[in-house]
């Protein structure tokens, strides 16, 4: 099956066509990164804007990169949600025009659906595995036992981890989004240099804290005279990145344990980072687990991703109407489109 896949959740108009759920034909993204950096975050009403300008060029780009033609295309997925509703409706309406005008197929796909299975665009995984989950507005720890099949086994209580990352930058005067320039900056530091806590490490719950860690560095950079630059950022950026790295492979540990799995997948755009990737491969190895952590672009927001769920809902003929709407806020085990699968 040939089809068309559509993201605007956030801050990346996106599109791709895809065959099989497994070989991409193309995968177009238009980032707004540097339109809301001056605003120091995602600014929801610019975003919608943006993606109302940009829909109809990326599609229309997605197509011809792939060189197929509307009419060929055999079945159209888009994020439904979670995501910010302004921007999901300009996507969300835009499939919806599509499948209408040229009757086609159309299902909605879960955004972190498409982040969890991006990595089956190279490589699929054996069923059942652990994913984590890290990206701008999601932490999560989720049981997969098939498309479709998600259970949350832990979470973040306060801001995920990309927030933090961002946060963080944004105290550090390094701008938005600060994630990778943190990455970058903490390769050349000490990740020991200044001790910051590691929150709900020793807790029973495979449960995530993050906001108190930001506050760490907060109170950390009070008690300096100066903004810190050189050796000394370096140093703080390595020493922030090992508190959340020993924090998400410690709870990962003991959530591959409590439900004895052998597989783990990491996906989101915090999966980029550098520091995580390494730290995983060495719980995988220690563990003797398979590990599968998609290549960069991957990891981030894009729409080729969507494919892989969305590819196995429209052959099943789990199908959604014209009168689909977008979902901003919708939990990942709430899906439950399994029972409709073959
Ligand atoms: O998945 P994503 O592209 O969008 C959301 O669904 O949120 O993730 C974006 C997040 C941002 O918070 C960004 O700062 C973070 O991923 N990020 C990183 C790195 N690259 C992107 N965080 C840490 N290290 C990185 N290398
Ligand atoms: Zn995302």
């Amino acid at each position: 099956m040939l089809i068309l896949t559509i993201e605007t959740s956030c801050d990346e108009t996106a599109a791709a066509v895809v065959r099989d759920g497994r070989l991409v034909l193309s995968s177009v993204i238009s980032s707004q990164v540097a339109t809301h950096a001056e605003y120091g975050g995602v600014v929801p009403e610019i975003a919608s804007r943006k993606h109302l300008e940009m829909i109809t060029p990326v599609v229309r780009q997605a197509l011809d990169e792939a060189g197929v033609m509307l009419a060929e295309i055999e079945g159209i997925a888009v994020t439904r949600g979670p995501g910010l509703l302004g921007a999901l409706l300009v996507g969300v309406s835009m499939a919806k025009s599509l499948a209408l005008a040229c009757r086609i197929p159309l299902v909605g796909v879960h955004h972190i659906e498409g982040h969890l299975l991006a990595g089956f665009l190279e490589q699929p995984v054996l069923f059942p595995f652990l994913a984590l989950v890290v990206s701008g507005g999601h932490t999560h720890l989720y049981r997969v036992d098939g498309i479709g099949r998600y259970r949350i086994l832990g979470r973040t209580i306060d801001d995920a981890v990309g927030e933090a990352y961002d946060k963080t930058a944004t105290l550090l005067g390094l701008g938005y989004p600060g994630g990778a320039l943190i990455d970058k900056l903490a390769q050349q530091g000490s990740p020991t240099a200044v001790k910051f806590p590691r929150p709900l490490l020793h807790d029973k719950t495979l449960n995530f804290s993050f906001s108190g860690l930001k506050t760490a560095v907060l109170t950390h950079l009070k008690k300096q005279s100066h903004t810190p630059e050189g050796a000394e950022l370096h140093d703080l950026c390595a020493s922030f990145q090992a508190a959340v790295c020993e924090v998400l492979v410690k709870k990962t540990e003991a959530a591959l344990k409590q439900e004895g799995l052998q597989r783990l997948v990491v996906g989101g755009g915090v999966a980029c980072n550098s520091g995580l990737r390494h730290a995983m491969q060495q719980l995988a190895t220690r563990l003797k687990i398979e590990l599968q952590i998609p290549p960069p672009v991957l990891c981030g927001d894009n729409a080729a991703m969507l494919a892989v769920a969305g590819d196995a809902y429209l052959t099943a003929g789990c199908l959604d109407d014209l009168a689909m709407d977008a979902i901003a806020t919708w939990p990942l085990d709430q899906v439950a489109r399994w029972e409709q699968l073959p």
